[in-house]
């Protein structure tokens, strides 16, 4: 791909923290960009240093072949694209959405532009603002690899670990959901931890300065052989069964009741593993609770 093309003119839809990141990286390498955002006062520092600003969105779509979105949500971004001016501005163009939904968010994406004759790529940003633009920041894609292809140049210059999961539009969003699923319960886990100790006058440093080495040590197997339990479903080698693992975290809830501290987190960690033991898998490992978590309607 030529240097021209590697640098084409990109508009960038929202400028939250993330969309303006994303188009400060995009102008950091050397891209046109035009920025549009409802609250226009959001566009001035980027304005400043050389963003074109466009008053409305199907303006800011009409300035370049490539869209970038990155709004709340698709609701959002829907009402902000799916409007007769903007969706005409957009035929024929790359709208790259990376805006977070679900992966039925992506596939109504993608579907919506096949209708309307826009090339799509859904996208999924794992990093803060901060990682934006950096040679490390890993950006997750799905969609056509046609069209990842030929705008990774572009991609890259937003994260330089741009990973492509499929052709499946729902895949990247899929990625991140789970992904964050894990996150967001370790790392309000820690927080419910420290919670605990502060009660009985353990301060939030001591507790981390325990959790990281015992976790960090703890974790990489306990995950390496629960994989391996639910890709096989086979959940029968333990060294602690999942019957005693409730017990350990009815204590926990009873620790909560008698410091005040909130027992909805392990509350609901009990309750799963209860119709993990109620479906008859009380005496095998942790991981079969995967056996209840996978299935919509119970074991
Ligand atoms: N920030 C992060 O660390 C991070 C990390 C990964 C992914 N993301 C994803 O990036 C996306 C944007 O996040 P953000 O952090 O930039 O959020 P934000 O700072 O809250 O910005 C939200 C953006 O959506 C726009 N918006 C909201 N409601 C709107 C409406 N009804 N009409 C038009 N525009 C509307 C806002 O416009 P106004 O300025 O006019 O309100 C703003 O541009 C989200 O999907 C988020 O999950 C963020």
């Amino acid at each position: 791909m030529s240097e021209e093309a590697e640098r084409a003119a990109v508009s960038v839809l929202g400028l939250g923290y993330m969309g303006s990141a994303l188009a400060r990286a995009l102008l950091d390498h050397g891209h046109s960009v035009t920025v549009w955002n409802r609250t226009a006062s959001k566009a001035q520092p980027l304005a400043e240093v050389g963003a074109a600003v466009a008053s409305s969105a199907a303006d800011a779509v009409a300035a370049s072949d490539v869209v970038v979105a990155c709004v709340t949500d698709y609701h959002t971004s829907d009402a902000i694209l799916r409007t007769d001016e903007a969706a005409a501005q957009l035929r024929g163009k790359t709208l790259i959405q990376l805006t977070t939904g679900t992966p039925q968010d992506a596939r109504d994406g993608s579907a919506w532009a096949d209708q309307h004759g826009v090339i799509y790529l859904d996208g999924a940003i794992m990093e803060s603002p901060h990682g934006v633009g950096t040679p490390d920041g890993t950006f997750l894609y799905s969609g056509s690899r046609e069209v990842f292809e030929r705008n990774e140049p572009l991609l890259r210059c937003l994260g330089g670990n741009a990973l492509y999961l499929g052709v499946a539009p729902g895949h990247a969003s899929a990625m991140e959901c789970s992904l964050l699923s894990f996150l967001y319960s370790s790392w309000i886990g820690f927080l419910h931890g420290a919670a605990l100790g502060e009660s009985e006058g353990i301060s939030v440093e001591s507790f981390l300065e325990s959790a990281l080495p015992i976790l960090s040590s703890l974790m990489t197997p306990l995950v390496q052989s629960s994989a391996e339990m639910a890709g096989t479903r086979s959940y029968g080698s333990t060294v602690a069964r999942l019957d005693a693992n409730a017990a350990a975290l009815e204590h926990i809830v009873r620790f909560c009741d008698e410091s005040g501290v909130d027992p909805t987190l392990p509350k609901g960690l009990v309750a799963s593993l209860k119709r993990a033991s109620a479906a008859g898998h009380g005496e095998e490992d942790l991981a079969a609770v995967f056996e209840v978590l996978r299935a919509r309607d119970g074991a």
